[in-house]
């Protein structure tokens, strides 16, 4: 009997919580990984995982706020495969003083952040919706932040706070879209994570936040549509 073999996107795979995901990922023996990042050439990590199981893991180049290296990519994928079984938008930036500080705030930096994690996303997505919709159980993940609840608002971080809930609102109108009909649309929330953007004192390492993340996204089914998630399953408020 054949095995079914499923197809996940990543972005931002070179580092932190994305190149978890591809290593989480490719120890499942049933899974094929197109891990994108923007710099293919200075992904050290990620070529090692790709030299060690070139079957199963593909790089390539995508910088999520260049449109043209969004359809670069994604039209190699579609001449390869005819389905994407999961879309994982990881890629994100939290932004500096001027996207998080009162009285350093500059309309750039804040702009930078919210395209970066809000809007591209979503334009990953549209590129991937054919894709996707040819997949088995297609599943739209978002890895958004408890950060970007408006029922959890704290008084900093402006514009990481502002583009996340952007983010999960953008995953909420995807999940009632009908031209997305047939793909399950998530946001989750990978908790606190020792990265480069959560810090040596954050409470998980990348492969724990990962393993959780990929059980919970394995088990989504249609009924999850809409839904935002912590990555041990637990639902959030939005
Ligand atoms: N760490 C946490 O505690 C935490 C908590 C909540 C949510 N999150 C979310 O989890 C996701 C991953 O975060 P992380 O902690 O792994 O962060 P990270 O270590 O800073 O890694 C961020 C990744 O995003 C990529 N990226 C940034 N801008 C990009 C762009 N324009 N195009 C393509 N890739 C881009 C980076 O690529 P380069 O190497 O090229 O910069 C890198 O691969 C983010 O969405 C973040 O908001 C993280």
């Amino acid at each position: 009997m054949a095995i079914s073999i499923q197809n996940i996107l990543i972005t931002g795979a070179n580092r932190g919580i994305g190149l978890a995901l591809v290593e989480q990922y490719l120890s499942q023996s049933d899974t094929r990984v197109y891990a994108t990042c923007r710099n293919p050439e200075g992904a050290v990590a990620l070529n090692a995982l790709a030299q060690a199981d070139p079957e199963n893991l593909q790089i390539l180049q995508l910088d999520v706020n260049d449109e043209a290296s969004i359809e670069r990519a994604v039209n190699a994928i579609a001449g390869e495969i005819d389905s994407l079984d999961v879309l994982i938008n990881n890629a994100g930036i939290s932004g500096g003083d001027g996207a998080r500080d009162m009285g350093q705030l500059s309309a750039a930096e804040v702009a930078t952040v919210v395209t970066t994690n809000a809007v591209a996303p979503l334009i990953v997505t549209q590129c991937c919706r054919e894709l996707l919709q040819n997949g088995d159980n297609p599943r739209a993940v978002m890895i958004s932040s408890g950060l970007g609840s408006l029922a959890r608002a704290g008084g900093n971080a402006y514009a990481y706070r502002m583009s996340k809930a952007a983010m999960n609102m953008a995953a909420r109108v995807l999940a009632f879209d009908d031209a997305m009909a047939g793909i399950t649309s998530v946001t989750l929330a990978p908790g606190w994570v020792r990265t480069d953007m959560g810090g040596p004192s954050a409470n998980l390492a990348p492969e724990e936040s990962a393993r959780a993340l990929l059980g919970v996204i394995e088990r989504l089914v249609a009924a999850d549509n809409g839904r935002f998630y912590r990555y041990d399953g637990e639902e959030l408020d939005w």
